[in-house]
């Protein structure tokens, strides 16, 4: 062995392979004298567990439960006992923070205040005040930190799956695509750029325009694109039945949202709660502006290179509190106007790009035929000249089945447009 490993050495560059009396050798190394003999009576008695069990024969229970005679009761008993539940607490104060003999004062609710110490699990750092801990029934000893107490119906809110829209399923859009990236996308990539020039980074975009112009297509292009936390909140999931409870709600929502890493919060329709101020004389509609009143609070509240950035859409900016609105705040405005021509044709592309069409359709004139028509309409005239086909029984759609479709979505729907009320609205 002791020339082979010479040998090793010499041509370390081309190590000669291994051969069978070489590995033989090397499975003894490690090997204890009595060691083949005992793995041979361990295997027996496997052998032996295995018979045993087959000539019992195993028992299937209705419950999944073992076998009475298999039961102890009394240790489990004393397990139980000695795993009670623990008791939600607030910590109020450390006494003597960051030393050997800190103390912590906690808040029962409905009992008592406690002075005391942290159990075996907890480390110092852990526990910080206003902070709610677990603790146990009998010394009250601080045993878990939990975290904050957030509405389950706000923690609903985080959108967990994200959808599957990209920037390539929004057809035009570039100049909007671009401002929504910069504010977005640019401070949490690169946070020093705005450092090194001192200024704050836009704490948020608000998305105006026409029904159907793609506002809520981009933002879910957006959470696609993104790996921070994205909530998406509809406005009128914030007015609640309680006083104060739409407020609690935003509160709760930006105190989760401050919890992660990054996050963007866009709340859609925002026209719901963000409406301007007014008085009615009964004060009947004050609980929703209280609700906007918070979520301005909010956005003053927080610092605007922390990670959260909030979008808003809405199809009646004209409506909204100019407090809502004002730079600082939502420093960025988008508007989303009706798609131009190549846009047009481009959304036609996108919406056809599943679809079994004759090979060549001229999208471009079909957008020219279009005039004044939203993504959302390009959309349905797609739809419809696909049940034009279906009605015809045939398995492509062609260009005379668009011609129908648009003259049926574009002419016929004229009167249920959204757009020309936007456009006296603003
Ligand atoms: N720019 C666009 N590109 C592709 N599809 C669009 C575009 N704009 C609207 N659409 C289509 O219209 C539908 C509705 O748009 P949406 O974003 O929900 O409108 P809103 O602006 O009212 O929120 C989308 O699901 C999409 O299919
Ligand atoms: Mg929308």
């Amino acid at each position: 062995m002791a020339i082979e490993h010479e040998d090793e050495l010499k041509d370390e560059k081309n190590p000669r392979p291994l051969d069978e009396d070489d590995i033989a050798l090397l499975k003894t190394y490690g090997l204890g004298p009595y060691s083949s003999s005992i793995k041979k009576a361990e295997k027996e008695i496997k052998e032996m567990a295995k018979k045993v069990n087959d000539l019992c024969g195993i028992k299937e229970s209705d419950t999944g439960l073992a076998a009475p005679s298999q039961w102890d009761l009394i240790s489990d008993k004393q397990m139980m006992q000695e795993e009670q539940p623990l008791q939600v607490a607030r910590c109020t104060k450390i006494i003597n923070p960051n030393s050997e003999d800190a103390k912590y004062v906690i808040n029962v609710k409905q009992i008592a205040k406690f002075v005391v110490g942290l159990g075996d699990k907890v480390s110092p750092t852990d526990i910080e005040e206003g902070m709610r801990v677990g603790v146990d029934r009998t010394k009250y000893q601080i045993q878990i930190p939990l975290p904050p107490k957030i509405d389950p119906s706000v923690t609903m809110m985080t959108v967990e799956e994200k959808p599957d829209v990209t920037y390539n399923d929004v057809g035009g859009c570039k100049e909007q695509i671009e401002k929504m990236r910069e504010v977005v996308e640019l401070p949490m990539l690169h946070p020093e750029k705005f450092v090194k020039l001192g200024i704050d980074p836009p704490k948020g975009v608000l998305c105006y325009g026409p029904p159907g112009t793609g506002k809520t297509l981009l933002a879910r292009a957006v959470a696609n694109r993104t790996d921070a936390c994205f909530i998406r909140v509809i406005g009128s999931e914030l007015v609640q039945k309680y006083v104060g409870e739409g407020a609690r709600m935003v509160r709760e929502l930006f105190q989760m949202a401050r919890s992660k890493k990054a996050c963007i919060v866009f709340f859609d329709e925002v026209d719901a709660i963000g409406g301007a101020r007014f008085d009615d004389g009964v004060g009947g509609d004050n609980e929703v502006q209280r609700t906007m009143l918070e979520i301005v609070n909010q956005l003053d509240g927080f610092d605007a290179r922390g990670n959260i950035k909030v979008l808003m859409a809405t199809n009646r900016p004209d409506t909204l509190d100019p407090a809502l609105l004002r730079p600082g705040r939502l420093d960025r405005k988008v508007e989303f106007g009706l798609p131009d021509l190549e846009s047009r044709t481009q959304i036609f592309k996108i919406h056809t790009r599943t679809m079994n069409c004759e090979r060549d359709v001229r999208f471009e004139l079909l957008a020219r035929l279009c005039p004044n028509s939203t993504g959302a309409d390009i959309r349905s005239v797609c739809t419809e000249a696909g049940m034009y086909a279906i009605r015809a029984r045939r398995k492509t759609v062609t260009e005379k089945d668009f011609l129908d479709a648009v003259n049926k979505v574009i002419k016929g729907y004229q009167k249920f447009s959204a757009t020309p009320k936007y456009m006296v609205y603003n």
